[in-house]
């Protein structure tokens, strides 16, 4: 029985960090485990440009522990008037990663998204050519399509018709749920795409069976259990296109368990713990380091981090429930079983 297991310090290829208190109070939970994280740019108001990006990385820098080396990849938020050669000069000088593509109203501060995909035209042709990633929140917004089928739809009628439309686009298509998600994304070529710690544990009957449980609320929701089942086999099959982007996503508690609650999953803390869980239950733990820690940075062109951590197995790891910010609290990700493998400090 493996009892330890050290492996290239991971990476978070899809972060929600907030700003102001709620990154004061998530950050460090970050920035324990992991080397660098893509950060996702829909605050109020959004990241849009280059100056907003640097104005953002440095209060993200200014916000770390002392002494942490974690490294913010930054994003750019992505609207119908976003200049290509501001998204040009950004990507040149380094300080930005991706951008973000969220169909407008598709989840949280979502609105000043994407509506007419063809004005965003430019863009798009301007990040092929320079090789610069575009991560999508893969889900349609009409109404009249089912919130279960909005990944699949969004694939054939928009996704698939927009990389035709522009060859040598590279894109990771964030946080899949679906059996349709994974197909598609094994079968392109210069695709990725990011699988979160919650969506590989739990499925649509965690949310609603026994009671509305609003801290497994996210966007895209939890499928049936066969798509979780398709999501546990592209993460434990060391296919290159899989990798960790967790949407760890707080909200204060008073907004997750509301009438109208908020969408999203913290999960920085116990990501680590939980994976090597399911990993190993899979009988995959030998492929947590290409999931975590490789197939990311192959995907963005960078190398693997040049560190390491090491997960012991013991007794069960108790991690707090709840995380202080202001008056209220921040929720932890509870994945309904034991963990017992823990990141040595
Ligand atoms: O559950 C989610 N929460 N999904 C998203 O796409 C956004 C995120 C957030 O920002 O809260
Ligand atoms: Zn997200």
């Amino acid at each position: 029985m493996t009892q330890s297991l050290t492996i290239r310090r991971p990476d978070d290829w899809h972060l929600h960090l907030r700003d102001g208190a709620m990154m004061a109070a998530v950050l460090p939970e970050t920035a324990r485990h992991f080397g660098r994280a893509i950060v996702m740019p829909n605050l109020v108001p959004p990241v849009v440009r280059g100056d907003d990006a640097a104005a953002y990385r440095e209060r993200i820098l200014a916000a770390l522990p002392e002494g942490a080396t974690f490294q913010p990849l930054m994003t750019l938020y992505m609207t119908e008037t976003t200049d290509p050669e501001d998204v040009r000069a950004a990507a040149a000088s380094g300080l930005v990663t991706a951008v973000k593509l969220y169909p407008a109203g598709a989840t949280t501060n979502s609105h000043s998204g994407v509506r007419d995909f063809d004005k965003v035209r430019g863009v798009l042709e301007v990040m092929a050519e320079i090789g610069l990633p575009m991560c999508v929140h893969g889900e349609v917004t009409n109404h009249d399509v089912d919130i279960f089928d909005r990944e699949a739809v969004f694939i054939e009628t928009v996704l698939d018709p927009l990389r035709r439309a522009t060859p040598g686009l590279r894109v990771v298509m964030e946080h899949i749920t679906t059996r349709d998600g994974v197909n598609y994304v094994r079968s392109q070529e210069d695709m990725g795409g990011t699988i979160t710690t919650h969506h590989l544990i739990i499925n649509r009957n965690h949310i609603l069976v026994g009671g509305i449980k609003p801290h497994y609320y996210c966007l895209p929701v939890a499928k049936r259990e066969e798509h979780r089942l398709a999501l546990v086999e592209a993460a434990t099959s060391g296919d290159a296109h899989f990798f960790l982007g967790t949407d760890s996503a707080p909200h204060p508690d008073h907004l997750k368990e509301h009438a109208c609650g908020c969408a999203g999953v913290f999960s920085a803390t116990n990501t680590m713990s939980c994976l090597a869980e399911v990993l190993e239950t899979a009988g995959a733990l030998d492929k947590l380091e290409a999931f975590a820690s490789l197939n990311g940075p192959a995907f963005y062109r960078l190398a693997p981090n040049p560190d390491t951590i090491t997960l012991t197995k013991g007794d069960p790891v108790a991690y707090p429930a709840k995380f202080p910010v202001g008056e209220d609290h921040v929720t932890l990700f509870d994945p309904g079983f034991p963990l017992h493998w823990r990141v040595e400090d």
